[in-house]
């Protein structure tokens, strides 16, 4: 009988609490695992030896609930910026006597994860973020509630936006990937939709909006991603400060562009930006559905013996990838999936549908 570990990395995102309960749930019940711990923020937890028991009782509401009851952060054993600390990582899984560890994350989580398979750390992984853009996986974590909270923000905004006539610029999550943009913008019926992979030109979303002005809409959604630029122009970020894993926190896009339709139109223009209320909400049905399968689903992968894996959506069924294989972010494919003309999403079945 094993003993295993379960962390939850990076933002924290609709669905975790289900999975976590289902692989407490699936391990103990088949006989795999005999004691389950959660360790704590992600790996900062793993570096402090923070945890707590998990059993199924302590567990058995957990996947109603939004965020992550083992808590989170965006702590790297293996720092970019200042102290490597992945061996005191190792160290400490040898004190926690872990059989297996079950990571939930994107990819910089799941790099890590990967690297310390590859230190002969037993580890399988659950694909999570609102961003949509983990690589060998149709699907992680959060993002349909995600695109669910957009979609209902969206619809609240169209009364003010049509009884005043102003035009509102929605600045989603995403990174540098426009998944989540794309989907909140198709579900939202956003009449433009920007997005990191397009740098679009102001010139022409403000001739989009103009004309449809002119064809009578009285009002407009814009969604933006926090990726997106404009051409030529730098990212707009929120300070010069990275993360541990090297990233910069994006933001401002959104207010940049209202400022800039305003002034080229004179149209009211404000801008929205619903930050971390987009991961906040309790997981809609299918994050709760999805965070059963993937945590039975990595279960599985250790049953197998299936080590160093993703458990992962392909086509509509549950899957694996290996760990080794998710490096760097999912893309949209503006060829097939963006109409550079009208700005939106291309009308197309071309999505692969989760
Ligand atoms: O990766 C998930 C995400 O919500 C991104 O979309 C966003 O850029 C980032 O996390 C925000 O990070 P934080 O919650 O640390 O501000």
């Amino acid at each position: 009988m094993a003993k295993i570990g379960i962390l939850t990395g990076g933002g924290d995102a609709p669905g975790l609490n289900a999975a976590i309960k289902w692989v407490v749930k699936h391990s103990i019940d088949e006989g795999l695992a005999n004691e389950v711990i959660g360790i704590k923020y992600g790996w900062k937890g793993l570096l402090t030896l923070d945890t707590l028991q998990l059993n199924e009782r302590v567990v058995r509401t957990w996947d109603r609930d939004g965020g992550t009851h083992l808590g989170s952060s965006r702590t790297n054993p293996f720092n970019v910026k200042e102290q490597d600390e992945s061996q005191r990582a190792l160290d400490n899984l040898t004190q926690l006597d872990l059989d297996y560890l079950v990571a939930m994350g994107g990819e910089d989580t799941l790099g890590v994860a990967s690297k310390l398979f590859d230190k002969g750390v037993k580890v399988v992984g659950i694909p999570k973020t609102i961003d949509g853009d983990i690589p060998g996986t149709d699907y992680s974590l959060g993002l349909s509630s995600a695109v669910e909270e957009n979609r209902q923000l969206i619809n609240k905004l169209r009364n003010p936006a049509g009884s005043h006539e102003i035009i509102y610029v929605v600045e989603v999550m995403g990174r540098n990937s426009g998944y989540l943009a794309l989907y909140s913008g198709i579900a939202g019926a956003a009449s433009v939709i920007l997005i990191p992979e397009h740098p679009f030109d102001i010139g022409q979303v403000v001739h989009r909006l103009v004309e449809r002005r002119i064809k009578g809409a009285r009002y407009d959604i814009v969604v933006v991603s926090e990726g997106a630029k404009e051409s030529g122009k730098e990212l707009v970020v929120k300070g010069s400060e990275v993360d541990s894993f090297g990233h910069e926190a994006l933001g401002g896009i959104g207010a940049y562009l209202a400022r800039e339709i305003k002034k080229r139109t004179s149209f009211e223009t404000r801008d929205n930006k619903p930050g971390h209320i987009q991961r906040g909400a309790p997981p809609n049905a299918y994050d709760v559905m999805m965070g059963r399968f993937f945590g039975i689903g990595a279960v599985e992968l250790l049953k197998e013996g299936r080590i160093g894996y993703m458990v992962s959506l392909k086509k509509g069924e549950i899957s694996s990838t290996p760990l080794e294989e998710i490096k760097g972010s999912k893309h949209v494919e503006v060829a097939s999936q963006y109409d550079t003309q009208r700005l939106n999403a291309k009308r197309t079945t071309n999505f692969s549908l989760f």
